[in-house]
């Protein structure tokens, strides 16, 4: 048995239902094999878990470990590419770079560094793309086994639409997805993801075999990529004719489920998100992605007003920073240009439990409660001088703001998978 002590805050529910926080100024996080046994104040726990050995935090912050809703790994490397819209920047830089994961050696050191990168940011669990090769499942998988992390992903079904290379057909899809259904299940904190790039990457006839191994398989996710662009939006409505918007497009071959994560969700009308909600559909808000690529502003009001689940994404390679500290700082930023005002601790539950809702973990991580799985993040608020200076004297929700516009891997002291050190920033 182990406890950590520190100021601990964690964001179980939407603030915005009048639930409170769970906010320990002086508090102790007592785990047990990978598992939460205890958590409140550490004037109130010491004497119980006296035998416990103690790692000290002082000035510092546990929060739950990160989730990022929707990222790619094989995009790592050409983040921050310059000077295109979606449909060309994935023509120009992201085919090209996707094509390189058939070799299995590149698909491994861009695996670890990954996964490496996420922990630096505080992140432990994370619903990932692969390419279309198999090989990039594996890659990721035993990278992330190795480092008992909670990683949901799964090869990308593509059969039109792109490079050679970079194509499977709708036989070797399905084929090799039941493959890795069958070889991942079960082991570790891993879960598959059924995911068709977007609708404009796959047949009619690859829709149709996604949906039927979403039925088939109840464990795995469907994983995708909805209303993001206006031209995207425009070829979708070209081609499904019939359809009635994007949304639609999936739903008729069984795409849009309580399993179903759609990345983006922009070009949405109320009628849309009231589908998503009646099917238990998630969404991923995406903020660094959507403003990069100019692909617009979503709409966090209108999704929460009809009930819409809601995770934080990086969606790197067109995301432009791997910490959810600083996503936070630019979802508050889409809001404002919205006229809303992102409050930082229904932020901070987003970014947790929004996004272990949407991945179907919320019952193992995203609030330090007992019974979950120790994932966290020790947060530094004095990170930096210019954090130092900001956060002196600040109260709780001030912190948590100014952490969320100035922080990033920075402010990420050290970060615990299941109760063990996973990464600790080099100058504490
Ligand atoms: N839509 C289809 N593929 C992609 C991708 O790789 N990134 C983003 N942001 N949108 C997509
Ligand atoms: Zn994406």
């Amino acid at each position: 048995m182990e406890a950590f002590r520190a100021e601990i805050l964690a964001v179980p529910d939407d603030p915005r239902s009048g639930a409170p926080i769970v906010h320990h100024a002086d508090g102790l996080l007592v785990v047990e094999n990978g598992i939460v046994v205890a958590v409140g104040d550490h004037a109130d726990l010491a004497g119980r878990f006296a035998e416990a050995g103690v790692t000290h935090f002082p000035g510092k912050t546990i929060v739950p470990g990160f989730v990022d809703a929707h990222v790619h790994y094989p995009q790592t490397e050409r983040i921050a590419a310059h000077g295109a819209q979606l449909l060309d920047w994935l023509d120009r830089h992201i085919f090209p770079a996707e094509t390189a994961f058939a070799d299995r050696d590149h698909a491994d050191a861009i695996a670890g560094f990954f996964l490496d990168e996420l922990l630096r940011n505080g992140t432990t669990s994370a619903l990932v793309y692969a390419t279309v090769h198999p090989e990039s499942v594996d890659a990721l998988f035993e990278a992330a086994l190795t480092r008992d992390m909670r990683i949901v992903s799964g090869k990308v079904l593509m059969d039109q639409g792109a490079p050679d290379g970079l194509r499977d057909t709708v036989e070797t899809g399905r084929a090799d997805s039941e493959a890795l259904i069958a070889k991942w299940r079960g082991r570790g904190r891993l879960r598959y993801a059924v995911t068709p790039r977007f609708a404009l990457t796959s047949t009619d006839a690859q829709l149709v075999s996604a949906g039927e191994m979403v039925a088939a398989h109840p464990d795995v996710l469907m994983h995708t990529h909805l209303a993001e662009n206006l031209g995207e939006v425009a070829a979708v409505a070209a081609r499904f004719t019939t359809a009635k918007d994007y949304l639609d497009a999936y739903d008729r071959f069984g795409l849009v489920g309580d399993r179903s994560v759609f990345a983006h969700c922009i070009q949405m009308d109320d009628d849309a998100f009231a589908r998503m909600v009646a099917k238990g559909a998630h969404a991923a808000f995406c903020p660094t992605s959507n403003l990069f690529l100019g692909s617009g502003l979503f709409d966090l009001e209108k999704a929460c007003a009809h009930g819409v689940g809601v995770g934080i994404g990086t969606d790197i390679g067109a995301g432009t920073s791997f910490s959810l500290l600083h996503t936070l700082g630019e979802a508050y930023k889409v809001c404002q240009m919205r006229g809303v005002s992102l409050d930082p601790f229904r932020a901070l539950h987003l970014a947790t439990v929004g996004g272990a809702r949407a991945l179907g973990i919320a019952d193992r991580v995203g609030a330090l409660k007992v019974g979950q799985e120790a994932d966290f993040a020790v947060l530094d608020p004095c990170a930096t001088p210019l954090l130092a200076r900001r956060t002196a004297g600040a109260d709780l929700h001030d912190r948590l703001f100014a952490l969320q516009i100035l922080g990033d891997d920075r402010a990420v002291a050290f970060t615990y998978l299941a109760g063990k050190l996973a990464h600790q920033r080099d100058r504490i």
